[in-house]
Parts: C-alpha cells; sequence; structure tokens
C-alpha cells in the first residue's frame, strides 16, 4: 500500500442499501429496484418534467422526505474515518443523492448527480438547501419565482463536475467502486479510465457489476462488512 496516495473512490445505491434506501435495479429484497417501481420514462428525464410536472415532484418530494428519515451505515462511517485519516489525496466521488456520506462525516465528496436535499431554481439558475416540498411550486428564495425543480442529474443531462472527477482520476494511485452496477455512464466507465491512467483498481460490491472485468481485483459482499475491513487495511 505504501506507494498508494491519491485515492478515487465512486459510490453507487449499494452502499446506501443498508440504511433502507431502495437501489435502482434489482434491489435484493425481492421488491424490485426503483426502476422496477417507476419507469425512468416517468420520472427521471426533462421531457418527464415538461409532461408531468406533477408526478415528477411527488416523486421527489416523497425520496425527498424519505432519505431525512435514514442513517449513515458502517459503510459510510468507515469512507468518513478513511477522509478524516488518509493524508494523501481523496476524492469520494458518489452517484448518490442522498446525504449520507456527508451525515457520517466525510468532507472530500462530489455528488455527480446531484442532491436530493437541494433545489434548482430554473428561472435564476441559483441552487439552494431544500429539505421540505415542491408540489406546492413554492417560491425561489433568490429570485422569488415559482420555478424550483429537484436538483438532480436526469437521464439525458450532464453530471456535474466531470473535470474535477477526471483531474482527480489523472492524480489516481488507485480507484475503488463501491456499490455501483455499472450500468449508468459516464460512472460506469471512470474504471477504465483510471486503469488507462496507471491507476489500480478494485471493487467492492454485493455481486459481480456489469464491468467487473475491467477491475484488478473484485471483493464481494456487503458494502457494511467489506468497506470497513478495506478502509482498515489502508490505514493500519
Ligand atoms: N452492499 C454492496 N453492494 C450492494 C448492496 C450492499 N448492501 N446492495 C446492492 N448492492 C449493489 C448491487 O449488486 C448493484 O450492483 O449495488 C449496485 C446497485 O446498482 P444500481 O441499483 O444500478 O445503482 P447505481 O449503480 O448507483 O445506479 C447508477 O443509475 O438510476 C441511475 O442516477 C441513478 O445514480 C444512479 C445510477
Amino acid at each position: 500500500m505504501s506507494h498508494i496516495r491519491n485515492i478515487v473512490v465512486l459510490t453507487g445505491a449499494g452502499v446506501s442499501a443498508e440504511s433502507g434506501i431502495d437501489t435502482f435495479r434489482e434491489a435484493n429484497d425481492g421488491r424490485g429496484g426503483l426502476w422496477e417501481q417507476h419507469r425512468v420514462e416517468d420520472v427521471a428525464t426533462p421531457e418527464a418534467f415538461a409532461r408531468d410536472p406533477d408526478l415528477v415532484l411527488r416523486f421527489y418530494d416523497m425520496r425527498r422526505e424519505a432519505i431525512q428519515t435514514k442513517q449513515p451505515n458502517p459503510a459510510h462511517e468507515a469512507l468518513a474515518r478513511l477522509d478524516r485519516e488518509w493524508d494523501g489525496d481523496l476524492l469520494i466521488v458518489t452517484q448518490n443523492v442522498d446525504d449520507l456520506h456527508e451525515r457520517a462525516g466525510a468532507r472530500r465528496i462530489l455528488h455527480m448527480h446531484g442532491e436530493h436535499l437541494n433545489a434548482w431554481c430554473t428561472a435564476c439558475d441559483v441552487r439552494c438547501r431544500w429539505t421540505g416540498t415542491l408540489i406546492d411550486r413554492p417560491a425561489c428564495p433568490a429570485c422569488g419565482e415559482a420555478a424550483l425543480r429537484p436538483d438532480v442529474v436526469w437521464f439525458g443531462e450532464m453530471p456535474y463536475e466531470m473535470d474535477r472527477i477526471f483531474a482527480a482520476l489523472r492524480e489516481a494511485d488507485l480507484f475503488v467502486s463501491i456499490g455501483t452496477s455499472g450500468a449508468v455512464y459516464p460512472a460506469a466507465g471512470f474504471v477504465q479510465n483510471a486503469a488507462a491512467l496507471g491507476a489500480r483498481t478494485l471493487e467492492l460490491n454485493l455481486e459481480r457489476s456489469q464491468g467487473s472485468h475491467w477491475f484488478d481485483e473484485t471483493r464481494l459482499g456487503p458494502a457494511g462488512r467489506i468497506v470497513p475491513a478495506w478502509v482498515d487495511e489502508m490505514l493500519q
């Protein structure tokens, strides 16, 4: 481990599964993932928002309320410990829109798909912290317009801070992917980018992901068990 100084960690819905937040695809409780319960085309595209804003706003109001009742799990806590104690570079790039990484204490974190607890004004482009509902079309705190939408990156929209992510991948000695199915790009391609730039690559997941074959190493198991074990290894 001595030669590893700069780490990029990518997290997905699997890291929050043990906190009781549904994953998007094939949740392991027989109920099916979120996208088995709701059609992406109905709730997670700009077209859906234009067609039926009430359906979309109600869907995200429900998610925003639900995540505020959940708690970080040992995987979030272990990554927060790594953030506190790792003296090399570290960037946690999360695809998740919940705030469990931050509530566990992580600070070097980037939400590439946005955040449930933010609202985005489509009139003045301001983003603001938002824990309530949007269905009643509340006024934007900055410009007063009733033009707030969830600050979540929908399918067909550009993820956030891609330049910062690639800059970190360029410097990375180690790329670690946790709790993601490798179904959605550009995140699913980061392992190939990191490997091409010379980083060692490690996957921590409940089951092999669609991109497992790109990783130098894959460890299988629930994040709440295998992430703390990996962090202990890194900090010993
Ligand atoms: N521990 C570790 N991994 C787990 C656990 C667990 N307890 N539970 C599930 N997983 C794994 C699953 O095996 C699966 O590979 O987490 C992965 C979750 O995959 P998805 O549901 O596809 O979620 P994710 O990869 O984060 O989705 C990517 O797709 O829907 C869009 O924008 C959304 O950010 C999301 C993106």
